[in-house]
């Protein structure tokens, strides 16, 4: 009798659960926003919805799974109502015509862990007014085109240290760790930037905590995390996602906070700002200061953690590219012999007589975006994109990496080959919504003047060994 009464209640459950997998696959909500369409999706499960779709490289589960549901999909993760976005028309929907109500952000697990939501230029919807004044920070005090002139110097620097170390290395026979080298390249460059002295090493022996507690942050931020889809499981940290982003930023807010103090007995004796952090501290003082240190700690850990990996993994792409690739090795070898000669000295001007060379950046960036899905956006109030309703508080992922392997778009989309984009005006800015790496519109990547110039070095200095 207990197994004929067990077995009625399994099956009724199966029932129910049936009855609520086939309600939420087959039907398409109708709304009011001009009677429009819920994007089409796959089938969810009750309670993870889609999750079970989603790989370890989600931009590649996505791009699979547009082929089916196409370039405006919407997903279910867990408690997250998502759609992508995996055309350039819809792209340009999205950062374009609609950018300014699909411009919050969709923030995750471990940056709320430290309360960074609140203070980053990252994580800050757009509609605050501190991001907009940190927004105005970057162009004005960080990656205005005078403070990229005067730190052209420091940059040619930088990059003749990298080559120097991997002459020194081959001449010892010793195998370059491409990885490191370039984020160590990128980091002191920023570093510099930012409060003139080196924070990476390229002596191995040397114990880099700095980089270290960068990826820490990196890692954090990036792994997968089951409280970004069930907030309810928060206090659990299953992951240890919020324990280390903890960890990781106490240490790196301590590293800035030493610069910083530093820097304030300096300034005492010195009036001209040299760097970023003397020119933001300027903006401390008064009554009416719109910063305080704490706000440029916080300004801080976003450049280095926004720009350090991201250049740097590009120019390991690009360097695996032309390893794969021996013939555009020989072709781009053979513009910088003919152009700057074997003995000249790397300079950023060379680099607009190079198209072959830029155009090897370009096809990098098309290839490999170091943010395949850009940075989750959030919908403000209900939008249409494409004849589909968007609603009020979906985090949007751009799919850049799906975009730019998609035949339609690209001849030969998983061949790397720079001269598709040889006599084409076709550019990295946030116009081309085919090659969109930097995302566009009002979040496009502040840093992109500086990551095209240090990318575009990198990939030339190594090239001139
Ligand atoms: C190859 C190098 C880089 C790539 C591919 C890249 C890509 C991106 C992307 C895709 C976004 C999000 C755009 C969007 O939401 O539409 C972004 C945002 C951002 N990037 Fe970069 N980035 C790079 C280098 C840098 C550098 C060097 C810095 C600074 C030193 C930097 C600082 C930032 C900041 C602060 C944001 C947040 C902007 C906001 O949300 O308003 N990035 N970047």
């Amino acid at each position: 009798m207990d197994i004929m009464v067990g077995q009625a209640l399994f099956l009724f459950v199966c029932f129910i659960l049936s009855c609520f997998l086939i309600i939420s696959t087959t039907r398409s909500r109708r709304r009011s926003l001009g009677a429009t369409v819920t994007p089409p999706g796959p089938p969810r499960l009750p309670i993870i919805g889609n999750m079970h779709l989603v790989g370890m490289n989600p931009h590649r589960s996505f791009a699979d799974l547009s082929k089916t549901y196409g370039p405006v999909m919407s997903l279910k993760l867990g408690f997250l109502n998502s759609v992508v976005i995996s055309s350039p028309e819809a792209a340009r929907v999205v950062l374009r015509t609609h950018d300014q109500l699909l411009s919050s952000r969709s923030s995750n697990n471990s940056i709320r862990s430290i309360n960074h939501e609140e203070l980053s230029v990252v994580w800050l919807p757009s509609s605050s007014a501190r991001w907009r004044l940190l927004r105005k920070l970057s162009a004005t005090q960080v990656f205005s085109p005078q403070r990229l002139e005067a730190t052209k110097d420091l940059r040619v620097k930088k990059m003749k240290e990298l080559v120097s170390f991997m002459s020194e290395s081959s001449e010892r026979e010793e195998a370059v760790d491409i990885s490191r080298a370039s984020f160590i390249t990128t980091l002191n460059i920023i570093s510099n930037i930012l409060f003139s002295v080196d924070l990476g090493s390229y002596d191995s022996k040397k114990f880099n905590e700095f980089q270290d507690m960068v990826i820490g942050v990196m890692e954090a931020v990036g792994n997968p995390d089951a409280a970004n889809y069930f907030p309810f499981l928060r206090f659990l940290d299953l992951h240890g996602n919020s324990k280390k982003m903890r960890d990781s930023c106490e240490s790196l807010l301590k590293v800035f906070h030493g610069f910083i103090e530093a820097k304030i007995g300096e300034k005492s004796v010195r009036s001209n700002p040299k760097d970023v952090v003397d020119a933001l501290l300027d903006l401390t003082k008064g009554d009416e200061a719109e910063l305080n240190t704490n706000d440029i700690e916080h300004f801080i850990l976003d450049l280095f953690t926004a720009g350090t990996d991201t250049s740097s993994s590009t120019v390991e792409w690009a360097m695996t590219e032309l390893l794969r690739n021996p013939k555009t090795m020989t072709k781009t070898q053979a513009e910088i012999d003919r152009v700057i000669g074997q003995n000249g000295v790397v300079q950023e001007s060379d680099i607009s007589e190079l198209p072959y060379l830029q155009a090897v950046v370009k096809e990098t960036f098309r290839l490999h975006p170091a943010a395949p899905l850009l940075v989750p956006r959030k919908a403000e109030s209900d939008v249409q994109v494409l004849g589909f309703l968007v609603s009020k508080d979906t985090q949007v992922l751009v799919n850049v990496w799906a975009i730019g392997r998609d035949p339609s778009v690209w001849e030969n989309p998983d061949r790397f080959e720079p001269e598709r984009f040889l006599g084409k005006e076709i550019d990295v800015k946030g116009r081309d919504y085919e090659l969109t790496p930097f995302g566009a519109g009002r979040r496009i990547c502040p840093g992109l003047p500086l990551a095209v110039k240090t990318v575009s070095h990198a990939r030339f200095a190594s090239l001139f060994l």
